[in-house]
């Protein structure tokens, strides 16, 4: 990226964005400075084995990468960091974004928002712990746009080293406008650091943003980069767009361990969010794969078709913005 003043987060998205994913857009298109893990949590008593998998530290070489914790009881809070810090992890992040109601409804993520007796909680518990340091991804609150109000001032309790704000309620799911206006509000409010998150899906949409907000520390890029992951290297070639995807089936194949039919419905998931030029005609013969074989076929026809496109894309993305209006 030409004008890159500050750094470019990769954000979590669960079922995407996992280990295998991470040192594959790492290894063949890179630009990303620090990766964040989708969110663990605990379940049945203990934190999930899968979870603390996809961040072990040998899954992750060569990379930043930021583990999140997402909890309601502080208990099971503390339970995540120790077993972070025991793989040598000293910064961690808190979710109080997530929106997918059975998490939000048990006040966990953005569900938090509208609790802050139980975020202060949570944040006095996790202070008690020595030599981490915490961030937040945050929402603007859960069912309205200004519970940050509440939740900000218990920042305190933990200070942390930045915090990501997605400016929508968790209610809004993903969809709806960004709330410009409340961000501005945080922007102006907040003693921390702040990164900016939301629709960013373009090199020129990062760099406007920077522009329009200068006091940023970082912005942070979800499906953008999951439909794009050569987003933010405008040198890519199609050849880059086969080899990143070569490396998920090779990664999928070695950690997935239920037989091939649960390989290719893995595999076939990966097109929900990757390369979204991809031809409705393209895209259906690889949800009807039923053999690897069959999926390999699929995803060839898919990936000559489509990245040339998304190279397009970026291509587009570095034209100045007066000549993306005309
Ligand atoms: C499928 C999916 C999974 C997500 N998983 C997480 C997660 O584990 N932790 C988190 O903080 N946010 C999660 N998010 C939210 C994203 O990190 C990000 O905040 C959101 O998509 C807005 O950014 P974007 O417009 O760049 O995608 C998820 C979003 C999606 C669509």
């Amino acid at each position: 990226m030409d004008n890159k003043k500050i750094p470019v987060l990769a954000a979590p998205l669960q079922g995407v964005t996992d280990n295998v994913w991470r040192m594959a857009q790492h290894d063949v298109f890179g630009g990303v400075d620090a990766y964040y893990a989708p969110f663990m949590r605990v379940e049945r008593g203990e934190v999930r084995r899968k979870d603390l998998r996809d961040v072990d530290p040998e899954r992750n070489t060569g990379i930043t990468l930021i583990p999140q914790i997402l909890a309601c009881q502080p208990d099971h809070a503390m339970m995540m960091v120790d077993a972070l810090k025991q793989m040598g992890y000293r910064r961690i992040d808190i979710n109080l974004g997530c929106p997918f109601p059975p998490i939000a409804l048990h006040r966990k993520g953005s569900g938090m928002m509208a609790y802050p007796e139980l975020a202060e909680a949570l944040f006095k518990a996790l202070a008690t712990i020595d030599d981490v340091q915490y961030s937040v991804k945050m929402r603007l609150g859960w069912d309205s746009n200004d519970q940050w109000r509440d939740i900000l001032p218990l920042m305190d309790i933990i200070k942390p080293v930045n915090i990501t704000i997605h400016p929508r309620t968790g209610k809004q799911q993903y969809k709806g406008e960004l709330d410009i206006e409340q961000f501005e509000a945080i922007l102006a409010t907040l003693p921390w650091p702040v990164i900016y998150n939301g629709s960013l899906r373009t090199v020129q949409d990062i760099e406007n943003i920077i522009q329009r907000y200068p006091t940023l520390a970082a912005v942070m890029v979800g499906s953008g980069l999951a439909a794009n992951p050569g987003m933010l290297a405008p040198s890519a070639t199609p050849d880059d767009y086969r080899r990143f995807h070569d490396l998920l089936v090779d990664g999928y194949t070695e950690q997935l361990n239920g037989g091939e039919a649960q390989l290719v419905r893995h595999l076939q998931d990966i097109w929900q969010t990757f390369l979204p030029g991809t031809s409705h005609k393209l895209f259906k013969a690889i949800r009807k794969s039923r053999t690897l074989d069959q999926y390999e076929a699929a995803a060839t026809a898919a990936l000559n078709d489509a990245a040339t496109a998304a190279l397009n894309d970026v291509a587009t993305a570095l034209t100045p913005c007066a000549e993306d209006e005309e």
